[in-house]
């Protein structure tokens, strides 16, 4: 195997995808603490209650700041190389959440195990179901009473249509927790009472239910309950097979307890084992493999203003290909220029180091002055465009108007800075002089409204619309489309490629477009055409 492949295949590059308060930070310290990238449980903690704390300017800074930190985390176990990139999701859920799960080769789902599938664990299912991104799920907080176990297998099957197999099952829950019978490798764990900090032993190996040894281990009700649940999850599951999951249609069930460190071990286990190593990305001309000698890579999140008075910006680069080294000069294909590596950062747990290689997988940091958007490659020369990386219909949308009038101009090139950084959606409509902003999470419009006054010296007023949503619009046959706009001018804006949208005042609105016009499509993510 060549030097490259090698580095590839232990390669683990995912996201943790769940609704507030599901455990995803907890989750985050813990894995990192398996991985030995933190000693102490509370840094990353730290950092989700922060993000709890009432909003305010200071907090906006300072989340940002934040988010920046804990970007990408990268961690070593059991001879994998893990790259955890964070999604967002409190109140700085935004179009960045999204567009991370396009760098992630697979996700893990952290449901709550009292409340089940909630709105946000949905919506970021379904941005993995556009490009299939195999999923683990890890049912959490075991060790409160929450439903049961079969009955959340089934409202995940039912309400994200997804096959699931249990990989683990779980001995009573609450104050009844023993532990999880591990059902891929035959091993006992039980929960250690009153171990808080510890980490849990790694279980005892059985040659199966049916071993004589196992019914020692546990209480004869618990144990006749495992038994008696197995047999019934295994009658109504599939049997965890890694094509299906690997194409995303099946999620292997983990269950645990976070805050208790409990299960963890066994979920990253099952993600080195299972979870697969960088893939094969596709481009406007080919195929790119990852173990390619040259080096390629897309842009799919700018971070920006870290330092307001610097405009620094830092581009998140999934590497896609080939062997990285700091130093190295890549050429930005869009633009034909040749950017030099100079410090490009490789974002750890605690700290950013200079990154001094990568391989396929990793996230690299390019510090920039702009120049480089959302979908951008980077390549060794060869022009290509990555496909996948996509804008997402935003879901909240308002008006933006100067405080001052005289300085709608600059209001309009801001507004179209950071509509091609990323950061939000502007649309001007086809009819009026307002800009239209759409974003996917409430804090973005205070972000933007920030960032507008500190970088661009314009204060801006953002007003509530009674717009409800935004869809591309397109059809096969141009005549087709220009009937439509035409009859629909008022609800009709260009986005900042010049691109038409459709901008709905209610869901019968769309309804109504889309019953009224069945050639015209609305779509809910645009593809960048990498121009
Ligand atoms: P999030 O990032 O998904 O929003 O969730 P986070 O990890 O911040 O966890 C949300 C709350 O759930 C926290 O409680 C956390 O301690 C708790 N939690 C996480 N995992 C478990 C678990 O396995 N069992 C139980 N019982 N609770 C869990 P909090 O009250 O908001 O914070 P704290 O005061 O407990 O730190």
């Amino acid at each position: 195997m060549s030097f490259i492949s090698d580095k590839i295949d232990q390669r683990r590059t995912f996201a943790i995808i769940a609704h507030p308060d599901a455990g995803k930070t907890t989750l985050t310290e813990k894995l990192l603490l398996f991985g030995g990238a933190i000693q102490l449980a509370g840094a990353v903690k730290a950092r989700g209650e922060a993000r709890r704390a009432h909003s305010d300017w200071m907090k906006v800074e300072r989340e940002r700041g934040i988010s920046v930190a804990s970007s990408v985390m990268s961690f070593d176990y059991t001879g994998c190389a893990f790259n955890l990139l964070d999604t967002p999701g409190h109140e700085d859920f935004s179009e960045d959440t999204y567009r991370t799960l396009t760098a992630v080769d697979s996700a893990v789902m952290v449901i709550d195990s009292a409340k089940g599938i909630e709105e946000q664990t949905r919506k970021l299912f379904e941005v993995c179901r556009l490009r299939d991104v195999p999923i683990i799920t890890f049912i959490n907080k075991l060790d409160r009473d929450g439903r049961e176990p079969l009955d959340l297998l089934d409202e995940i099957e039912q309400t994200l249509a997804l096959d699931v197999t249990p990989a683990t099952w779980p001995i009573g829950m609450g104050r009844d927790f023993l532990g999880c019978y591990d059902l891929l490798s035959d091993r006992l764990v039980l929960m250690e009472k009153g171990a808080k900090g510890a980490l849990p032993k790694e279980g005892e190996q059985f040659t199966g239910l049916d071993d004589p040894k196992l019914a020692d281990r546990l209480p004869s009700h618990a144990y006749e309950k495992l038994v008696e649940d197995v047999e019934m999850v295994r009658g109504l599951c599939p049997p965890f097979d890694r094509d299906s999951y690997r194409a995303g249609h099946l999620s292997p069930v983990f269950f645990g307890s976070a805050v208790n460190n409990f299960g963890v071990r066994e979920l990253l286990n099952g993600i080195a084992e299972m979870a697969p190593s960088p893939r094969v990305q596709n481009t406007t001309t080919r195929e790119v493999l990852p173990d390619e000698d040259k080096v390629t890579g897309f842009v799919f999140k700018i971070q920006a203003n870290m330092d307001p008075k610097h405009r620094d910006r830092i581009a998140f680069v999934r590497i896609c290909s080939g062997h990285f080294k700091k130093g190295m000069k890549l050429t930005h294909v869009r633009t034909g220029k040749q950017l030099t590596m100079h410090a490009p950062t490789l974002f750890l747990a605690q700290d950013r180091e200079l990154a001094e290689e990568a391989f396929a997988g990793d996230i690299i940091g390019v510090p920039n002055h702009g120049q480089l958007r959302i979908a951008d490659a980077l390549t060794e020369g060869e022009s290509l465009f990555f496909t996948g990386i996509p804008s997402f219909a935003p879901e909240m949308l308002q008006k933006a108007r100067p405080k001052d009038p005289l300085r709608a101009k600059h209001l309009g090139r801001a507004l179209s800075q950071l509509a091609e950084e990323g950061a939000a959606q502007v649309f001007k409509p086809r009819i009026g002089a307002d800009w239209i902003v759409g974003v996917v999470g409430p804090l973005q419009f205070d972000v933007l409204a920030d960032r507008i006054r500190t970088e661009y010296d314009v204060p801006v007023i953002f007003e509530p619309t009674t717009l409800y949503t935004a869809r591309w619009v397109s059809a096969e046959d141009p005549r087709v489309l220009k009937a439509f706009v035409d009859a629909n001018q008022g609800a009709l804006a260009d986005d900042h490629d010049g691109d038409p949208v459709f901008l709905a005042r209610n869901a019968w609105h769309l309804d109504r477009a889309a019953e009224d016009y069945p050639k015209v499509s609305f779509h809910k993510t645009k593809e960048h055409t990498g121009l």
